[in-house]
């Protein structure tokens, strides 16, 4: 089965730059539009509690202004809860947060959360909100995600594109197991973090993936190229990497 692999484009860091000198240059939602423009299927942000790339007024005009699905994500705190369920945006994904790290450096531990995520997870899916849960590939966490009934799970492939070589194939055959456990328990699967050029195609290879999700590199590259030429190119090795 190799059925069609959606690209969500996160464009947090185009909001990085504009907030390093404050003002409205570059403007994240006209990234979005050169997104749609270029080949993506969704629009991913991340409302951070510091607000230090995207803020609550890019979500509003993300939720309004654009025709691609959004994905939010989001730390399981009230306040993110209440701004989901304001906005009501298409996907919300569940993601660990701690105010001293440069990114969301591991997954959620929805084993050992059970009982902190799971009124989070139930307000988001009763809203009708499609509730994703970023864990590591590890069966423990698929199993959870499922206890807590959540219908998705995003694979961090962090680990993987931060090795080398023999870890590095290590660390894909953790993804490649994790998604044909999310595919025996009846989750959709989906993975991100880290991804580039040089390492996508053998994550976008695994069939029961159904979406990346992708933006550092994509905005890196985006200087050199454009963000249209950068995101397009991102998805042609997607496509070639699915094609029969
Ligand atoms: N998926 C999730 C859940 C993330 O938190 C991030 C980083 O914000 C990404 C995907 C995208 O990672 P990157 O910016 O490294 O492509």
């Amino acid at each position: 089965m190799t059925g069609k692999l959606r690209l969500g484009v996160n464009i947090d860091h185009v909001a990085t730059i504009r907030n390093a000198r404050g003002g409205v240059h570059p403007d994240p939602l006209r990234a979005a539009l050169i997104a749609a423009r270029a080949g993506a299927d969704g629009i991913t942000a991340h409302l951070r509690e510091d607000r230090r790339h995207i803020s609550d007024d890019d979500i509003l005009r993300l939720c309004d202004e654009i025709n691609l699905p959004l994905n939010l994500e989001m730390a399981a705190t009230d306040e993110m809860v209440e701004i989901a369920l304001r906005h009501k945006p298409h996907a919300a994904c569940v993601v660990p947060e701690r105010r001293e790290e440069l990114t969301t450096e591991g997954g959620l531990d929805a084993a050992r959360g059970h009982n902190h995520l799971a009124p989070f997870v139930a307000a988001l899916r009763d809203a009708g909100i499609r509730v994703s849960l970023f864990i590591d590939p590890d069966p423990v966490q698929l199993d959870a995600a499922v206890s807590l009934g959540a219908p998705v799970v995003e694979l961090h492939t962090g680990a993987y594109c931060d090795a080398e070589g023999e870890a590095q194939a290590a660390e894909l055959q953790r993804i490649v197991d994790a998604a044909a456990h999310a595919a025996r328990v009846g989750l959709e699967c989906h993975a991100g973090h880290g991804l580039t050029y040089e390492n996508v195609v053998p994550v976008a290879a695994i069939p029961t993936i159904v979406e990346l999700n992708i933006g550092h590199y994509l905005v890196g590259e985006a200087i050199f190229v454009g963000l249209e030429a950068s995101i397009r190119r991102m998805r042609e090795l997607m496509d070639e990497a699915r094609a029969p």
